[in-house]
């Protein structure tokens, strides 16, 4: 039995496996099979719905100094900005009268919001929205004050691990940061009840076929409700300026392999993919994707929140990404829902 066969079949995979299956990657008769059974899996727990989240950047400060990332604390080159809690709420006004019934507070580690502060907008945005849920995305915070925002309200949490092998995880990051922590993060948020996301880029500098195996075994352990994956983008101002971007077709290929491992996951055809490819999120759905994160920031900062370069949507008001949205999902035979979309089965 070919590693394909046995993937298909058990839907799991070891280490070295996952290397080999990943041998395949620009195997467009394999590519098209694991896209096939993604789909049908896809199809089986999700019919033909997409999710939607409306993304609010909300801080671009960041204290940490991520190699990769455009908001960094070195780069000197950009404008900072904090939203208030109005403007945060006038956001949700307009996301939830476009149908979206998640919202995503996403920032950089910026210690400005106290957990006091992050708490009074949490309480806030539940009481006026309580058919909504609220993910967080605000990185790594210690199990208390998780455990605070959990209990003012907070449902979800996004905190990609950016990659499973200490190696990497080292040349990506400053010496400050550890795999250990991101990790030990992620199972915190798990205990505390939180549907978690976790994820990682594809093609980071340095990353090899190998450390994305180990990536898809960790998911595969700690298998977490949501996964976002998208393409490593060079920004002009980080220490990556001169890479080379990763590859749509491999992030497609991963997609289908991640829909195929974690049958049930909400697993969003991501802005990066969308930047990298006109139709990358259109593709990221047909390769087993459920979910899109349009944004719902105020456009006067939305080229402040460039983690890589070129990001698109920036110009556009809330209202003119939900119908672009609307129309690319339906392209390719799927409808957008007024929903939670919490994960199934
Ligand atoms: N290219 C693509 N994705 C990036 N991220 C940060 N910087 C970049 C980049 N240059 C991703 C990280 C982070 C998420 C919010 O955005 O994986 O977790
Ligand atoms: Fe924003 Fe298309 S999704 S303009």
């Amino acid at each position: 039995m070919t590693v394909i066969d046995r993937f298909l079949e058990q839907h799991s995979l070891t280490e070295e496996e996952y290397v080999e299956l990943l041998g395949y990657r620009d195997d467009e008769t394999v590519s098209a099979r694991l896209k096939e059974e993604a789909v049908r899996i896809r199809k089986r727990y999700y019919g033909n719905k997409v999710y939607t989240r409306g993304l609010i950047e909300f801080t671009n400060y960041c204290r940490n100094n991520c190699n990769y990332c455009g908001i960094r604390r070195d780069n000197r080159n950009i404008i900072r900005y904090r939203l208030t809690k109005e403007e945060i709420l006038s956001c949700c006004r307009s996301g939830y009268e476009l149908g979206y019934r998640t919202f995503v507070l996403q920032g950089g580690e910026d210690l400005w919001y106290t957990d006091e502060r992050m708490v009074e907008i949490i309480r806030e945005m539940k009481k006026q929205y309580p058919d909504c849920a609220i993910t967080l995305s605000i990185g790594e915070k210690s199990y208390e004050s998780y455990r605070k925002f959990r209990q003012a309200g907070a449902d979800r949490y996004l905190l990609r691990h950016e990659t499973a092998d200490e190696g990497l995880y080292r040349s990506l990051h400053p010496a400050s940061m550890s795999l250990a922590n991101r990790k030990q993060c992620l199972y915190d948020l798990k205990e505390l009840g939180y549907q978690v996301g976790a994820g990682f880029m594809v093609g980071a500098p340095g990353q090899t076929l190998s450390h994305i195996a180990k990536d898809l075994v960790f998911l595969q352990e700690l298998r977490p409700e949501m996964v976002g994956i998208g393409p490593f983008i060079p920004h002009h101002d980080t220490v990556y300026a001169k890479e080379t971007a990763g590859s749509v077709q491999l992030t497609l290929f991963l997609l289908a392999v991640i829909r195929i491992m974690l049958p049930g996951v909400l697993l969003p055809a991501t802005t990066a993919l969308g930047t990298m490819d006109p139709l990358g999120r259109e593709k990221g759905l047909a390769a087993g994707a459920n979910v899109v994160m349009p944004n719902l920031s105020p456009v006067k900062n939305r080229k402040l929140y460039e983690l890589y370069d070129n990001k698109i949507c920036t110009g556009d008001e809330a209202a003119e990404c939900r119908h672009c949205l609307g129309r690319r999902v339906e392209s390719v035979g799927y409808r957008l829902v007024e929903d939670r979309g919490d994960a199934v089965g």
